[in-house]
């Protein structure tokens, strides 16, 4: 009997769980969001859409972890340096360095509380920095974006980065994905991926309860 029930509800939860995880939408991801927000703006000053490349937005990402999570860093004179890009991000994101191109345009902001993408691109990005004239740039062909915690929490990150080289040939990605970058999303990468929890929720509640559940009824079993 008591076999029977722990089996049932063990059914259930799992199939519950499954179902969660098909709701998955893959432009579920705010760094992608933020791209979308930028080109609609760009578009309407009339100057052209950008290709969002995922090399670019794995950098964006780790650009932001430079910070280490001190917003107050932000705003002052102590952006990473141009190296840096060469010798510590792109390494850590896969991107094949012969193909790292000059970086031409990048804005950061950062809020202690969380904020969807399109109060982030006005509130943050072009209100508290001031970049629209970063942003609207014409000459740029690419963008990524990256939003972050520090650690999973606030501080809320987001920045982008932008080139003028082309989007197919650059910022190329060992093996065509970036390397593991959790937490934090980015652009580009047509994942799905959590901001206000920096990072890809692969396991949902309910699949730990369900996994919890099934090692309570495997006790009682023997
Ligand atoms: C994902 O969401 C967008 C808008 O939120 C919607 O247009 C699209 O159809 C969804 N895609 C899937 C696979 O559910
Ligand atoms: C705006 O973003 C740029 C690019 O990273 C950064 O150097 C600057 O400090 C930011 N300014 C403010 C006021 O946040
Ligand atoms: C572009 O974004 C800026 C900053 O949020 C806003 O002031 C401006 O009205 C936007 N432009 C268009 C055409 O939507
Ligand atoms: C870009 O933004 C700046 C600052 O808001 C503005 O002066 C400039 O006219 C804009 N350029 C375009 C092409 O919209
Ligand atoms: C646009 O970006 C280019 C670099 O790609 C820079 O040389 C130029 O000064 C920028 N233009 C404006 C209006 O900021
Ligand atoms: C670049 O990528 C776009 C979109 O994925 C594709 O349509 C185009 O054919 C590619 N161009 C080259 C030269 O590979």
């Amino acid at each position: 009997m008591a076999t029977t029930l722990c089996i049932s509800i063990f059914c259930i939860l799992f199939i519950t769980s499954s179902a969660a995880h098909d709701e998955k939408n893959v432009t579920n991801n705010p760094a992608d969001q933020l791209v979308a927000i930028v080109n609609r703006n760009r578009t309407a000053h009339k100057v052209s859409s950008l290709g969002n490349n995922p090399g670019l937005g794995c950098i964006a990402l780790q650009y932001i972890k430079a910070y280490q999570g001190n917003c107050d860093d932000v705003g002052k004179s102590k952006k990473p340096a141009d190296s840096e890009f060469a010798d510590t991000f792109a390494p850590k994101c896969g991107v094949e360095l012969a193909t790292l191109a000059p970086i031409t345009g990048r804005v950061i902001g950062c809020q202690s509380d969380y904020v969807n993408p399109e109060r982030a691109f006005t509130e943050i990005l072009t209100l508290k920095n001031r970049s629209l004239n970063i942003i609207n740039n014409s000459t740029y062909t690419e963008v990524g974006a990256g939003v972050s915690g520090s650690d999973g929490g606030g501080p809320y990150f987001w920045c982008l980065l932008f080139s003028n080289a082309k989007v197919n040939s650059s910022f190329l990605l060992e093996g065509g994905t970036a390397k593991a970058t959790n937490p934090g999303c980015f652009s580009g990468a047509h994942d799905d991926c959590n901001g206000a929890y920096g990072s890809s929720q692969h396991l949902n509640i309910l699949s730990i309860f369900a996994a919890v559940f099934a090692v309570i009824c495997y006790t009682i079993w023997v």
